[in-house]
Parts: C-alpha cells; sequence; structure tokens
C-alpha cells in the first residue's frame, strides 16, 4: 500500500473584496489523519478547502504534502454537499468518470457503498442518499492521498446520514488515507475525526484531539461533554 501523505498549512491566507476569510493559518495534518473543520457559517471553511484543492490560488502562504519532501503529485478529490453528478450519466458511469478500463473497480466500489444491482440506474432514479453514495464511490476510485468533504451528508435525513457516516467510516479502515471533513454537524465531527479543528476570525480557534476508540457510542460520556463543550463555544 502506498504510504499516507499529511499536510502542512503555512500562514495560509486568502480574502475576498479586500476582507480576510482565512489569515495566516497554520496547521499540520498527520498522514493518515481524519481532521474535521467547524466554525460559524462564513468563516471560510469551503474557502480553506479550495484552497487545499488548488480550486483557487491563496493570496499568501502555501499548502504543502508531509512529510516534506515528499516528490509524488499528491492526488486530490472534493465531495461537495451536492452530489454534482451527471445526469445523462449512470451510476456506473458517473463512478468512472474520466477513467479507462475501471469498469470492475467502479463496481467493487458501488457494491461496497451498498448499491449493487443499481449500476445502470441514472441519478434522477437515485434517493438523495443513494447519490451521495455514488458521489463517494467517485471520488474514492481515483484513491485520493487527500480527500476533502465539504458537508457531504449535509442534506441528508438523521438517518441516512449515520448510514452514510458508518459507510465512510469502513471504507476507510479498508484504505485508510487523509481525510478533512467539514461539517456542522459536532456529532459527526466527534464520531468520525481524530481532530476537530474549530475556524474561526480566519484562525484556529480550537484544536481538539478525539482519543476516543472506534467505532465511537454517541452516547460516550466523553463524547457528550465535548459535542456540549464545542456548540456553547460555537453559539457564543
Ligand atoms: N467567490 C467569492 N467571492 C467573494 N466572496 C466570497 C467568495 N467565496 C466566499 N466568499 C466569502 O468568504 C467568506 C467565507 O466563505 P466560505 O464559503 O468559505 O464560508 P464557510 O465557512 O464555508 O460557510 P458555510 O458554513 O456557510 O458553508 C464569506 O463571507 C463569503 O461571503
Ligand atoms: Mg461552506
Amino acid at each position: 500500500m502506498t504510504p499516507s501523505i499529511g499536510l502542512r498549512l503555512d500562514d495560509l491566507t486568502h480574502a475576498y473584496a479586500g476582507r480576510n476569510v482565512l489569515d495566516r493559518l497554520n496547521l499540520d495534518v498527520l498522514p493518515g489523519q481524519f481532521v474535521s473543520f467547524i466554525g460559524a457559517s462564513g468563516t471560510g471553511k469551503s474557502t480553506l478547502l479550495r484552497l487545499i484543492a488548488r480550486l483557487e490560488k491563496p493570496i499568501s502562504g502555501t499548502v504543502s504534502p508531509l512529510p516534506h519532501g515528499t516528490s509524488r503529485d499528491v492526488n486530490v478529490r472534493v465531495m461537495f454537499q451536492e452530489d454534482r453528478l451527471l445526469p445523462w450519466w449512470t451510476a456506473l458511469q458517473n463512478v468512472q468518470l474520466g477513467l479507462r478500463g475501471r469498469e470492475t473497480d467502479a463496481r467493487r466500489l458501488l457494491e461496497a457503498v451498498g448499491l449493487a444491482g443499481r449500476e445502470s440506474l441514472w441519478p434522477s432514479q437515485l434517493s438523495g442518499g443513494q447519490k451521495q453514495r455514488v458521489a463517494l464511490a467517485r471520488a474514492l476510485i481515483h484513491k485520493p492521498d487527500w480527500l476533502l468533504l465539504d458537508e457531504p451528508f449535509g442534506a441528508l435525513d438523521a438517518l441516512t446520514r449515520v448510514t452514510a457516516q458508518q459507510l465512510l467510516e469502513d471504507m476507510l479502515r479498508e484504505s485508510p488515507r487523509t481525510v478533512l471533513l467539514v461539517t456542522h454537524d459536532v456529532e459527526e465531527a466527534l464520531v468520525l475525526s481524530d481532530r476537530v479543528v474549530v475556524l474561526g476570525g480566519g484562525r484556529v480557534l480550537k484544536d481538539l484531539q478525539v482519543d476516543l476508540p472506534r467505532p465511537r457510542h454517541r452516547d460516550n460520556a466523553r463524547l457528550v461533554a465535548w459535542k456540549q463543550e464545542l456548540l456553547d463555544g460555537l453559539l457564543h
């Protein structure tokens, strides 16, 4: 298995219309670590993922792989809140998007996300949760070094969301990679991540190490206490 690659944010700064959204942000994410970002709406979480994915260039500062000197190109994939599937392509074709000769891998991944037998359905024939699972399979087929998830389960109902979270956890156990998740769901962050980073004012306000064994139980006393602490922090 190829070793995981982490990342370093070094004085990362970005602004829109002269207003700083990210202000000299510094953060190391270790290879294979799962880090969640939470923070009020408009604090720059999506901007941060776009800069890391190189969809936009920062005003100053850098995003670099860890360990330093990693020579191969870093493969980055982003999954957004909306599935962004192509409506005129089937589930299978969407997973294979831009890849030749990967049908077996695509079928295996669709099976892994619980969609065996639905390969030839169009996105319009799938539920919201099923479409997000196709989008997850499409991100994972590329075996990204950095998997960036921007509120991927935000539009799902509570039950479907828990199932999707478990699925993501299972898939990462089989095939570990460095994951950055943006979410408004504090419990989701605590159940899934090694660290929860709170962003505010363009900086890191809090960096919480979630040192609980997995799988985690939502009623674990420490998890419940952290959830309350984080929610209190977000509200005030
Ligand atoms: N392309 C853009 N042009 C101008 N301003 C932008 C642009 N993209 C984002 N912004 C501004 O930058 C700030 C951060 O936006 P961003 O989308 O990163 O926030 P967010 O933390 O992801 O919010 P949310 O939780 O609501 O998704 C906001 O004030 C937003 O209005
Ligand atoms: Mg956002």
